[in-house]
């Protein structure tokens, strides 16, 4: 059987994503841009990986949120992922728009996510959601 891709992840599994992303997002330590990002990523033995970003005085050095979460998963042992919800907004507000991955994440992702299979869900604490698979977040993305 199938049912690895994105469409096969219920409902109620990326509803539960998007409250541990906003969970993980409570954690983040944005001290210089005051901006919160939380992420939850799924492995496909259905382990959940917290993230959320980690800045430096250094700023350069800072880590996101989705990062955070992947680096946790792969130093645990864990390769294969389902999907990654995050969730983002000014430390202290609740997160109501949509916040998209950036470029480096997007090549993080890609390092181990199935173009075809890996969703990325950009969550929200409204009604807002944005689904993508990861091939339609980066197109082309470098690979060795
Ligand atoms: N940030 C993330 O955690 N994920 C993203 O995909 C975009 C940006 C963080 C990095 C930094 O701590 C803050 O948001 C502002 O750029």
């Amino acid at each position: 059987m199938g049912g690895e891709d994105g469409e096969m992840i219920s409902e109620k599994m990326k509803k539960k994503l998007i409250a541990e992303a906003l969970e993980a997002r409570k954690n983040s330590y944005c001290r210089y841009s005051g901006f919160a990002v939380g992420a939850a990523l799924l492995a496909d033995d259905g382990t959940i990986y917290r993230g959320a970003n980690v800045e430096n005085a250094s700023y350069g050095l800072t880590n996101c949120a989705e990062r955070t979460a992947i680096f946790a998963a792969v130093a645990a042992g864990v390769r294969k992922f389902k999907a990654i919800a995050v969730v983002g907004a000014p430390q202290g507000e609740k997160a109501m728009e949509i916040c998209p991955p950036c470029g480096s994440c997007r090549q993080v992702m890609a390092e181990f996510g199935d173009p075809d299979k890996f969703l990325v869900i950009l969550g929200t604490e409204g009604e807002e959601r944005k689904e993508l698979l990861l091939k339609e977040l980066l197109p082309y993305s470098f690979e060795l």
